[in-house]
């Protein structure tokens, strides 16, 4: 739990690099907007994590996308595969945290299981549930609930308790119903088919009711909190800190970190400097932590 508290100066500790693996490839693709990042096999995974490795990035963030959807998802075994294998090669040289959600495996897109259109949390705690247990079995460090569902740190934080986990939960506290999500989608075949996702995602311009989501999670047993998107959301990072005490980071997203990449490609700015101004501004308001695109490009710079 100290892991990413009381940072002065910004370091390459408190950042988390994402990563994609999806079943479906032969070999790794390009993702559209995020620089070096790429959908990665197994394989190729582990070739860029030993690489990061060697350039001082310790904290990885997993996307796992398999290739068969399913209505309630239950089977997790790619997931546990990847996770396993990645644990057996690098064990406690990088910190596994391993985004918990049903996007990527649901067949209508959505982060939870639906039933005409609505959401049954009960069957999506279940889901989860047996997605988190699944991961936490091939060796994750942190499971990261980013669902936006009523109770499921509550519903998490007693799993984890009847099968005495130890496993800390860093959760996705304060997430808005952004626009800012745009290459992830493409990337973690996650685009919501029917309805959006504004029934459980936070309204953007509601900040009391982002600060309570962030409160909530840390009464139903968060160790880490965070705010999603990242600069669009720095103003709630102190008063979070101060109400809850915990660690609290930010998610500079896939579209915050793509309009960078542009801004840079039509020579309207330079790269290194965008990208670290940005990064320095999300550390200035607060964040102990930060997960970002680019984590492997700037930790040595820091
Ligand atoms: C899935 C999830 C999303 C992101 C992280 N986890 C997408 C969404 O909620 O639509 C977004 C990350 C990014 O844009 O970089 N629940």
């Amino acid at each position: 739990m100290k892991k990413f508290s009381n940072l002065n100066k910004l370091k390459a500790a408190n950042l988390i690099q994402p990563i994609f693996i999806e079943e479906r490839l032969k070999s790794k693709k390009i993702i559209k907007g995020l620089g070096e990042n790429y959908s990665h096999t197994l394989q190729s995974a582990k070739k860029i994590i030993t690489s990061d490795i060697n350039k001082g990035v310790k904290n990885f963030l997993f996307f796992i996308i398999p290739k068969k959807k399913q209505r309630k998802p239950e089977d997790f075994n790619f997931h546990y595969q990847v996770l396993s294998n990645i644990k057996k090669t690098f064990g406690n040289r990088i910190l596994v945290i391993v985004d918990t959600c049903l996007c990527s495996i649901t067949t209508d897109g959505h982060c939870g299981v639906t039933h005409k259109n609505k959401i049954n949390l009960n069957e999506t705690h279940k889901s989860l549930g047996i997605a988190a247990d699944t991961f936490i079995q091939a060796g994750a460090d942190i499971i990261a609930p980013s669902d936006m569902m009523k109770d499921t740190t509550k519903y998490l934080k007693s799993l984890f308790k009847k099968k005495q986990y130890k496993i800390p939960i860093m959760s996705y506290s304060s997430k808005f119903f952004s626009s800012f999500y745009g290459p992830f989608r493409n990337a973690a075949k996650s685009s919501p088919k029917k309805f959006d996702r504004s029934s459980y995602q936070l309204p953007v311009h509601d900040l009391k009711k982002a600060i309570q989501s962030s409160i909530t999670n840390a009464k139903q047993g968060a160790s880490y909190l965070m705010v999603k998107p990242g600069i669009t959301s720095i103003d709630l990072i102190k008063e979070i800190k101060n109400k809850t005490k915990l660690p609290t980071g930010a998610y500079q997203v896939s579209g915050e970190y793509a309009s960078l990449q542009y801004l840079s490609q039509n020579k309207l700015g330079d790269f290194d400097k965008l990208y670290k101004e940005s990064l320095v501004a999300i550390h200035r308001a607060g964040a102990d932590f930060i997960i970002t695109y680019g984590a492997r490009d700037i930790a040595k710079n820091l």
